[in-house]
């Protein structure tokens, strides 16, 4: 079986720290040590091999930083870096154009603007891919750098308070290091800008697969100033599924809360990292820019929860990110950058099989029964892969069963509650099962 990296999920617990623990040997074995993190110089690992970057959207670090960690392995780089000059100007599908691309390279990296893109392009090729950014949906290799870069600071994942500033709905790499957050039992607090905050689908994840749970801001307000806008805090259980536990074993309600409130006011009390994102202005679409926007410096730092906090920063900043703060020592948003290299160097290795010990051959099971409707019924994300009308004329539907009132778009994450209650789960449906006098799904709803 091919391994690909689509969504963090994709990668078991012990297959990120394995790739970390490759990532540390690279900077070890290539580690300029008049420039660290840098690395420099190149192994023979990857001789003969060639990945290939299509990258339909601008980028400069992702993909650069995939080509150099390629090099570093000794291997070869095909770029495709203008979308003008590709077949999809001519109206290709992503599934056409990956089943091109696998004769022509051993690995692909993709970057597309429609949500679901990687999924899509992945399922259609034998050739491993990854995801290196799907419109607003997800980033994982940029997750993969910003946990890379808490585990050489020495900050221990779990318990650990990250405010995530900024563009939370628009953000693809907020999501996917927010599923990482809670997944590995770290707290997070969205500062977002005014009407920007973390989209329903994403605090849906949040909930259902990490067991995080919100922590609305009226049970924490003490802890902050009048004008700071955080509606919520999510707490992940301290040890999983504690909480869960603590209701079935007849706990009372109040118990729980009162746990959890305590457990937002310390996240809040001292926070251990600020992650700063800009702007998606190209998302924006239709949209006004905000009335509000969070912009983090020295006096926004100077708060004394912020006194051990990393700031971290994807890159590029715009304004949201102060220059006053590149020599201060909280700041790692150069090393972030940096780490970018040996970690996609691990990666490479790993789904490559140089280094065959890193991935198992198998990758994680999924979390949820699969569904594949009729054409009928439709994402209803318009920005979904499946929604695109070059991907029309062949994609198929296809969801997981949530539970009994819900799916969820396999390539997207968004949900839709059909009208009808699902009866009964039959991942072999040929379609949803409706109860007798409910309206079937209409497409689009
Ligand atoms: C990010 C992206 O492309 O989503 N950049 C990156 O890959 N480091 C963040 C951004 O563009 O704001």
């Amino acid at each position: 079986v091919k391994r690909d990296l689509v969504t963090l999920d994709d990668l078991s617990d012990r297959e990120i720290e394995s790739l970390f623990s490759l990532a540390d040997e690279y900077l070890a074995a290539l580690g300029d040590l008049r420039r660290p993190p840098r690395v420099t110089g190149a192994l023979q690992l990857a001789a003969g091999r060639i990945l290939s970057t299509l990258f339909y959207e601008s980028s400069t670090r992702t993909r650069l930083s995939f080509e150099a960690a390629m090099l570093r392995l000794g291997g070869q780089i095909l770029a495709s870096a203008d979308p003008g000059k590709t077949s999809a100007a001519k109206g290709e599908s992503i599934a056409d154009t990956v089943r091109v691309i696998e004769s022509y390279a051993d690995l692909l990296v993709l970057r597309h603007p429609a949500e679901g893109a990687a999924r899509l392009a992945a399922e259609f090729t034998e050739t491993p891919l990854i995801n290196a950014g799907d419109g607003g949906h997800e980033h994982p290799t940029q997750t993969l750098c910003d946990l890379y870069t808490l585990r050489r600071a020495n900050k221990a994942l779990r318990g650990l308070s990250v405010l995530l500033c900024g563009d939370l709905k628009n953000g693809r790499t907020t999501h996917s290091l927010a599923y990482a957050l809670a997944r590995f039992g770290a707290h997070i607090i969205p500062l977002p800008g005014s009407g920007l905050g973390l989209p329903d689908h994403v605090c849906r994840r949040l909930e259902t697969d990490y067991h995080c749970t919100p922590v609305p801001r009226e049970e924490h307000r003490e802890m902050l100033n009048a004008d700071t806008p955080l509606d919520v805090v999510y707490v992940t259980p301290t040890a999983p599924h504690q909480l869960s536990l603590l209701t079935s074993t007849g706990a009372t309600d109040d118990g729980e809360a009162e746990r959890r409130i305590q457990l937002a006011r310390r996240t809040l009390a001292n926070i251990d990292v600020c992650y700063v994102t800009r702007l998606q202005r190209e998302r924006l679409e239709g949209d006004l820019a905000p009335a509000a926007y969070p912009i983090v410096d020295k006096k926004f730092l100077s708060e004394r929860r912020y006194k051990n906090a990393q700031v971290m920063h994807p890159l590029p900043r715009v304004d949201e990110l102060a220059y006053d703060l590149d020599e201060d020592p909280r700041g790692v948003y150069f090393k972030q950058a940096a780490y970018g290299v040996p970690v996609r160097m691990a990666l490479i290795a790993g789904l490559l099989r140089l280094r065959p010990e890193v991935l198992s051959a198998v990758p994680p099971p999924a979390r949820y029964e699969v569904y594949k409707p009729s054409k009928r019924v439709r994402c209803t994300n318009p920005r979904c892969v499946t929604n695109l009308a070059s991907e029309q004329r062949y994609s198929t539907q296809k969801f997981w069963v949530i539970d009994s009132y819900t799916i969820r778009c396999a390539y997207c994450d968004v949900e839709r509650r059909p009208r009808a209650r699902i009866a009964r789960v039959e991942p072999s449906a040929a379609e949803w099962p409706a109860e007798p006098g409910e309206k079937p799904v209409e497409a689009g709803g």
